[in-house]
């Protein structure tokens, strides 16, 4: 009898490509030779956004250049314009959330992105800048649907994040919280073959475009165990909060995770499949997102204490650390987004590592394409 050949469960450890892009170590993050910290203190996203998607950091005209292609790509065409109005009644209805417009609302600027089909790497560019420049539109227009309020159109002398965060409230936001979205979607815009990207790089192997590429990677970013943590985290300290009442008390919030450590429960934020020690993003983010929190008031520093409280419990009893989707959830919440619209502000960043993945994998193509341990029924007869 032989036995299946053995195989790496989730293909944990597994190389599956090369990449000039990132390099994800237990002790370090670089994005193209810049270590993740360096980048968060001394870039702005639309830099590292250059960096990720062209391979090398840009002088002052290249970024002006750059900046200038993305601002004049910003407004949305007609049929994703009109998908995007009946987005509030889908979303309010509860038969969508927001990472499911998203994804429709790519899926619908592919038909009408006149570069759709072209796979070369000028092509794949100007639709990665487009669709980089389009998304926060997309997630703005949809927020104000949600909120049966008219759209908010882009406006041209503001950055990626104030933009975003303007469409979506309708109000300039503060250097500061400028300044938080910007670092968040630095630290959340690339990271090697995560399940959302390789799932990119899976598609566009077979020669599919970019915008299949993008639709795929949304899909599987939405799920709880990648980009739909963040959600998720804030949804578990809102839960805790609800089960110990309005104080922080050390004891109700231990009885709360030692009964999610008896009914063997995942907290929401913690644990990574390479980081054992720790997200290096994690305290970049946290560190920022407390500042904000003590400038907005005392619910704010409560929530941050109790997330930190949580954090201690699990590094104590468990070892095991938060990743960057835990300090994400609270600073998000104290910069008054709405919490379904956490993970497509993730894509509104993470659209720039999936785009140079993609083009990448067109650079230098060789279908993606495993084996699978065979587990079924031995050969039977069909008439027997
Ligand atoms: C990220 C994640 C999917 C990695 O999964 P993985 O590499 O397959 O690791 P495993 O699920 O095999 O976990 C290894 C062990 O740690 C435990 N563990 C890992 N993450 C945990 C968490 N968040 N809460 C509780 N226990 C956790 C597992 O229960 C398992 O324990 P066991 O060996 O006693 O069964 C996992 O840590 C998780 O589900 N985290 C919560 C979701 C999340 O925050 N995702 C965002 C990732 S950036």
């Amino acid at each position: 009898m032989t036995s299946a050949p053995t195989h790496a469960k989730g293909l944990e450890g597994v190389i599956a490509g090369e990449t000039e892009i990132c390099n994800v170590e237990q002790t370090s993050l670089i994005y193209r030779g810049y270590e993740i910290a360096d980048l968060a203190a001394n870039a702005t996203f639309e830099e590292v956004a250059y960096l990720l998607l062209v391979g090398s950091k840009p002088n002052a005209d290249e970024l002006a250049k750059f900046k200038a292609d993305l601002v004049a790509e910003r407004s949305l065409p007609a049929p994703v314009v009109e998908f995007l109005k009946t987005s509030g009644d889908l979303v309010n209805n509860q038969s969508a959330v927001p990472m499911d417009i998203l994804r429709t609302a790519v899926s619908i600027q592919a038909h009408v992105d006149p570069d759709c089909q072209d796979n070369a790497p000028e092509a794949n560019l100007r639709k990665a800048k487009r669709l980089l420049a389009k998304i926060p539109t997309i997630i703005g227009h949809m927020q104000n649907s949600i909120e049966g309020k008219d759209f908010v159109a882009p406006r041209d002398d503001l950055s990626h994040s104030a933009n975003l965060l303007y469409m979506m409230t309708g109000s300039e936001p503060t250097p500061e919280a400028e300044k938080v979205m910007d670092v968040s979607l630095v630290l959340y815009a690339e990271h090697d073959y995560n399940a959302s990207t390789f799932t990119s790089r899976v598609i566009t192997g077979t020669l599919a475009d970019m915008h299949g590429g993008v639709t795929g990677a949304i899909a599987a970013l939405k799920g709880k165990l990648h980009g739909g943590a963040n959600e998720a985290a804030m949804d578990m300290l809102s839960d805790i909060r609800n089960d110990i009442g309005p104080e922080n008390d050390t004891a109700k919030i231990t009885e709360w995770m030692h009964k999610a450590f008896a009914e063997k429960r995942k907290l929401m934020g913690f644990g990574h499949r390479v980081y054992k020690n720790g997200d290096h993003r994690a305290p970049i983010l946290h560190a920022l997102g407390r500042k904000a929190a003590e400038a907005r008031g005392e619910e704010f520093v409560k929530l941050f204490d109790l997330g930190e409280t949580v954090q201690k419990i699990m590094e104590d009893e468990k070892t095991i650390y938060p990743n960057v989707d835990f300090p994400c959830g609270m600073t998000y919440f104290t910069m008054g987004i709405p919490v379904p619209q956490y993970t497509p502000i993730f894509v509104a960043s993470r659209i720039t590592g999936w785009a140079a993945h993609i083009m990448e994998q067109h650079a230098n193509n060789r279908l993606i394409r495993p084996r699978v341990a065979y587990t079924g029924p031995a050969l039977r007869n069909w008439n027997d």
